[in-house]
């Protein structure tokens, strides 16, 4: 499962195939790829943040514990396993300047719910704020000023707050229509919230205690996890019952939604570290189901964002700017890696794929669900798919090949994706 793994299986003699093709670009590119990051058994992540360091923290809800990946690691590690609510459960975690923030309950249905606060370096607690008259804290979104925000999914639904140095908490915004507030996350100083319950993503103004609901191209099916890009200028959302990852670029009160990726089961939560976003599911369905086979190993699923969506621009993109001189002639890109790309496909992918992309061993590539997104096509191609029978080949072509191969898979046999450049691949794995 892991991808801890994955390079393990695969060694220079174990597929023989192209006549030793495959180890001949050996040490072309340093292999650094968007691997998931494992977490382990039973641990039902809810919440995933990035901490200043380029490293991840994980709220287990099951195990009612934060877990802690170093800067590049593909696993985590129990980081606070004691001091939180007995018999409780942890939903968001957070990390501003030098502390983590973690919301911590009692179990479901006990109104219990606390806002705590940990020395990053130390992990020693510095604060423990209980949620006035009780509610779910959910979770959590640092203001520029350091006032923290927590959402209190409870039929008050609540946005309270805690100022620098403030003993407890207080209550920004609370109204009975807003019991499924959830995600928070800002954009500059404005503050937005999702509601798992209706779908709706709202702008807080904070200092009236209102809100407005945005409009949305499309609608989100439980609206879970939200996270500000790290560019600062959108949000990552995954949708709990919708199954996906998207990109929510806002103007004014309109919202566009684009899907990253879909196939996720209860995404809960999401957190950017580069240009890889992290996903993690809580799998409340086997949670909360006795009956239901164990889960296996968790992992915080790695989506490599496509350009457009890692450099998040403010507005959408000029799509009908008219003929602007272009350095390189779009036209004349796609024909070179077309070019490029077939010669590669033939030598490197072809005895598995089948000549018209038709699959063999391996799958079919005409509609497939991964070569239609770029990110998830250079990622299959990286990082392949070893104990299924798909070598890597991250190890063994470089980025201008891995876009040729790409680009051309996308745009033959019927397929019509659009072109991957070397610079798209680039931001999946710089080298
Ligand atoms: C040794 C056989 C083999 C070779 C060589 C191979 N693949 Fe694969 N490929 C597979 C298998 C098997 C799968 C299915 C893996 C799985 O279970 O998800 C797969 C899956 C894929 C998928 C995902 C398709 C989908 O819809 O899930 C893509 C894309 C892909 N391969 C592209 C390539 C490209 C491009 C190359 C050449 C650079 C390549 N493969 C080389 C065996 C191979």
């Amino acid at each position: 499962m892991g991808n801890m793994s994955k390079r393990k299986l695969i060694s220079g003699a174990s597929i023989a195939l192209a006549g030793g093709v495959l180890t001949a670009a050996a040490g072309l590119a340093s292999a650094q790829t968007a691997a998931d990051i494992v977490l382990g058994e039973g641990i039902h992540p809810e919440s995933i943040a990035a901490t200043p360091d380029g490293g991840l923290l994980i709220g287990s809800i099951a195990l009612n514990s934060v877990y802690r990946a170093a800067p590049g690691a593909t696993t985590a590690e129990p980081w606070i396993t004691t001091g939180l609510i007995d018999g409780g459960l942890v939903l968001g975690v957070f990390a501003a300047g030098d502390t983590a923030y973690v919301c911590a309950g009692g179990p479901f249905g006990s109104n219990v719910a606390f806002l705590l606060t940990f020395d990053l370096a130390t992990a020693a607690e510095t604060g423990r704020y209980e949620l006035p008259g009780g509610g779910l804290c959910n979770d959590i979104a640092v203001g520029s000023d350091g006032t923290a925000y927590v959402s209190d999914t409870s039929p008050v639904g609540r946005l309270l707050a805690l100022a620098p140095g403030a003993s407890e908490l207080t209550v920004v915004v609370a109204d009975e229509a807003i019991a499924g507030i959830d995600g928070i996350a800002f954009i500059g100083d404005e503050l937005y919230a999702n509601d798992v319950t209706t779908g709706d993503l709202y702008r807080i103004d904070i200092a009236g205690g209102t809100y407005t609901t945005l409009t949305l191209s499309r609608p989100l099916q439980g609206p879970d996890g939200m996270r500000t890009t790290v560019d600062g200028t959108a949000l990552l959302v995954t949708e709990n019952a919708g199954g996906t990852l998207d990109l929510l670029t806002i103007e004014g009160d309109a919202v566009t939604v684009e899907t990253i990726q879909d196939g996720f089961t209860q995404a809960t939560g999401v957190a950017q570290i580069g240009n890889i976003a992290y996903v993690v599911e809580a799998r409340f369905d086997v949670l909360f189901n006795p009956a239901a086979p164990p889960v296996g190993v968790f992992s915080a699923k790695a989506v490599p964002l496509p350009a457009d969506a890692a450099a998040a621009p403010a507005a959408p993109a000029a799509a009908a700017a008219p003929a602007a001189p272009a350095a390189e002639d779009p036209a004349a890109v796609m024909a070179a890696l077309m070019t490029d790309g077939q010669r590669l496909y033939v030598a490197q992918c072809q005895a598995c794929h089948g000549d018209q992309g038709q699959g063999g061993i391996g799958f079919a590539l005409v509609n497939s669900p991964v070569v239609s997104r770029a990110g998830a096509t250079i990622n299959q191609i990286i990082q392949g798919y070893p104990n299924h029978g798909m070598p890597e080949f991250g190890s063994r072509l470089n980025n201008a090949q891995i876009a040729a191969i790409s680009t051309y898979i996308r745009n033959s046999w019927g397929n019509a994706y659009g072109v991957v450049t070397p610079a798209m691949v680039g931001q999946v794995r710089p080298q």
